[in-house]
């Protein structure tokens, strides 16, 4: 029996995941070829979340992605924790996410076949156990193997164990692996390009020297953290959140609120119920064999929140300060538990000024300085990194910022052949052109709700009598009220952001209280609106959508792993719902348009992208004048009492 003072969003323990693939056992649901992509907490349905007090047990509940390896068909089981039995079993649903078992299969599999072999020894390699093969995501191109689980295999050659493989693509060699008959069904082997030669390193022990002209910096917090941690729960200056990490969604916040006036006294008022990422893609723009079908949906079809893509954090080097860690745990493949540790870091940063006025009658300033709460973590897929870093500040804003690390995709290239769709990076090797695009799904609930969005976006008054000096312009307000009028897109020149909007109350100047989604760098998806991706991808055609609140309605392009499209946002918003006066959910596509430069090799120095969440008339006036000026400040920041 769950104990009646767990919160309902508590993550799920080692027990809770063990006990969810007993169950499953022992109703006879799974057996020996059954393997399990992931095993997570189902989130009670929001009125139960909300309705929630201590010493009220809810049912607890697993749910559990599971493959089975034998047939290739996919099945979702709910388990009750309270009552310990299975609630549901649905074997009829698409693709889940590719098992690591899978993966790492295909690899013995292509480095055992002939053909691919043959095609290897075309290229003057011949030592296949120093070959780097990476299995990816097939996509879906109405090939003959459609519907079956099939990955795509490329290569690389390692000059020893630590050699980095992206410096050596083997080019115009791509194995299809059928994962259930466990055999190469599809070989490319195609042009002459030779494996580039030079080798292209990163790590410490390949650095010639290194700079020495950097001092000792010590973040130290003699006081200790200004937050509190209870259980998933975070409490830091009037913030109040939960925090997980979930298979495809990887870190979530949940149940935001911002208490709103002096300690013990304020109103705490809801921001959000849920933020994190809701899919994500990475289109490839070169139209060769090697590259064309490289669309990796690294939440949906690989689980970024699972292990090993999940990274344990280390201090001093992933985060600095005192740090607060969660950890993550997980299932694996074979149903056993194994425990992600230092998986989510929360810590504090120093973040500049918050703001300040020098008033020139007095000569005297006021300034305060900004903290920020962060809550971040880090995940491999493949080549790539990404941080996913969450900030809050004391102002009220709400703050993602997502980190690009890690290594470009690779092409081997001899000169005389340049792809037109990449860019050539090191001598031989250059990178396709690419996209990352994050769609991060944004439940706010804004005083609690329900909500309403506007389009905010500047116009200029036209000249004439009214506006004589030409200069005049407005904030322009308008309402989307169906789902078909919130498929909406960037326009920077008129400053164009999106306003959520809590009708039934206002602040003190009479305005209805609301946060904005401010977007960041927004590229729409750039393959051609007729391509297959285009249609997996959908979410990406557009930087927003709005749907009402649907129980289940959680991931943009569905369960996209050889899914041929339409899943997701096209099927919720079909129906043209109407989102205004609704509990709305914002999706929000951000992201970059990446041309490789030779500067991003052989490592990737970070990029940002990212948005952010601001009170718009939210509050009756700047929520941060009552944080402190610095107690320690050397010299004159604030007048005396
Ligand atoms: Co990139």
């Amino acid at each position: 029996m769950s104990e009646g003072g767990v919160h309902p969003l508590e993550p799920l323990s080692e027990d809770e995941i063990h006990q969810t693939v007993q169950v499953l056992r022992e109703a006879g649901h799974t057996g020996e070829h059954h393997r399990f992509a992931a095993v997570t907490l189902a989130e009670p349905p929001k009125a139960d979340v909300l309705g929630w007090v201590p010493g009220n047990g809810t049912d607890r509940r697993a749910v559990a992605y599971v493959v089975d390896r034998s047939t290739g068909k996919s099945a979702t089981g709910v388990v009750s924790l309270t009552k310990s039995e299975v609630v549901s079993w649905d074997a009829a649903d698409g693709h889940h996410m590719l098992l690591f078992e899978e993966l790492f299969d295909a690899i013995g599999i292509v480095k055992a076949d002939a053909g691919w072999q043959e095609a290897l020894r075309r290229r003057g390699v011949e030592d296949f156990d120093g070959v780097q093969c990476d299995p990816w995501p097939a996509g879906n191109f109405d090939d003959p193997w459609a519907g079956k689980r099939v990955v795509r295999v490329v290569s690389y050659v390692r000059h020893d164990e630590h050699d980095n493989g992206y410096a050596h693509p083997i080019e115009g060699v791509v194995a299809t692996v059928d994962t259930v008959e466990r055999k190469v069904i599809d070989l490319v082997d195609v042009g002459n390009v030779p494996v580039p030669a030079d080798c292209r390193n990163y790590h410490a022990g390949s650095v010639a020297s290194f700079r020495d002209d950097l001092k000792t910096l010590d973040i130290t917090q003699p006081d200790g953290p200004s937050f509190v941690v209870e259980g998933n729960e975070i409490r830091w200056q009037k913030w109040r959140f939960r925090v997980s990490m979930h298979p495809t969604d990887g870190l979530t916040l949940h149940t935001l609120t911002y208490r709103d006036g002096p300690k013990g006294e304020g109103e705490e008022r809801s921001v959000l119920y849920r933020a994190a990422l809701g899919e994500m893609v990475v289109p490839y723009g070169s139209t060769s064999a090697q590259h064309r079908w490289k669309n990796a949906f690294d939440s949906g079809e690989l689980g970024l929140g699972r292990y090993p893509l999940l990274n344990s954090l280390e201090l001093g080097c992933d985060c600095l300060g005192v740090i607060h860690y969660f950890d993550s745990p997980q299932v694996t493949d074979a149903g056993d538990t194994q425990l992600v540790k230092n998986a989510i870091c929360l810590h504090e940063e120093d973040f500049s000024i918050l703001w300040k006025h020098f008033d020139l009658e007095t000569f005297v300033p006021e300034v305060r300085r900004s903290r920020r709460l962060v809550v971040s973590s880090i995940h491999t897929v493949g080549n790539y990194e990404y941080g996913f870093y969450w900030y809050l500040y004391q102002d009220g804003t709400i703050e993602m910022e997502v980190k690009l690390t890690g290594i470009l995709q690779t092409q081997g290239v001899d000169g005389a052949a340049a792809d037109p769709n990449a860019a050539v990076v090191s001598p031989g090797v250059a990178a396709p052109n690419h996209q990352h695009l994050f769609c991060f799904r944004l439940d706010l609930d804004v005083d609690g709700g329900p909500n309403t969005v506007y389009e905010m976006e500047a116009e200029p008054d036209p000249p004439g009598a009214d506006n004589p000096y030409g200069n005049a312009f407005r904030s322009k307000a308008t309402l989307l009220a169906r789902e078909s009028e919130a498929r909406r897109d960037v326009d920077p020149f008129r400053g164009r952001h999106w306003r959520v909007v809590n009708p039934s109350r206002a602040n003190r100047v009479g305005q209805p209280v609301s946060y904005r989604l401010l977007p960041g760098n927004s590229p729409l998806l750039l393959a051609s609106p007729g391509s297959r991706i285009a249609e997996r991808a959908a979410f990406a055609r557009h930087n927003l959508w709005v749907t009402p609140f649907t129980e289940g309605e959680t991931r943009a392009a569905g369960l996209p792993n050889l899914n041929p499209g339409g899943s997701g946002l096209p099927s919720f918003t079909a129906a043209d719902r109407s989102i205004e006066d609704e509990d709305v959910v914002l999706w929000y596509t951000c992201g970059l348009i990446h041309v490789p430069r030779p500067e991003d090799f052989p490592v990737m120095p970070v990029e940002r992208v990212g948005f952010l969440l601001q009170p718009h008339g939210f509050f009756d006036e700047n929520p941060a004048l009552d944080v402190p000026a610095p107690p320690h400040a050397e010299g004159h920041c604030h007048t005396t009492d």
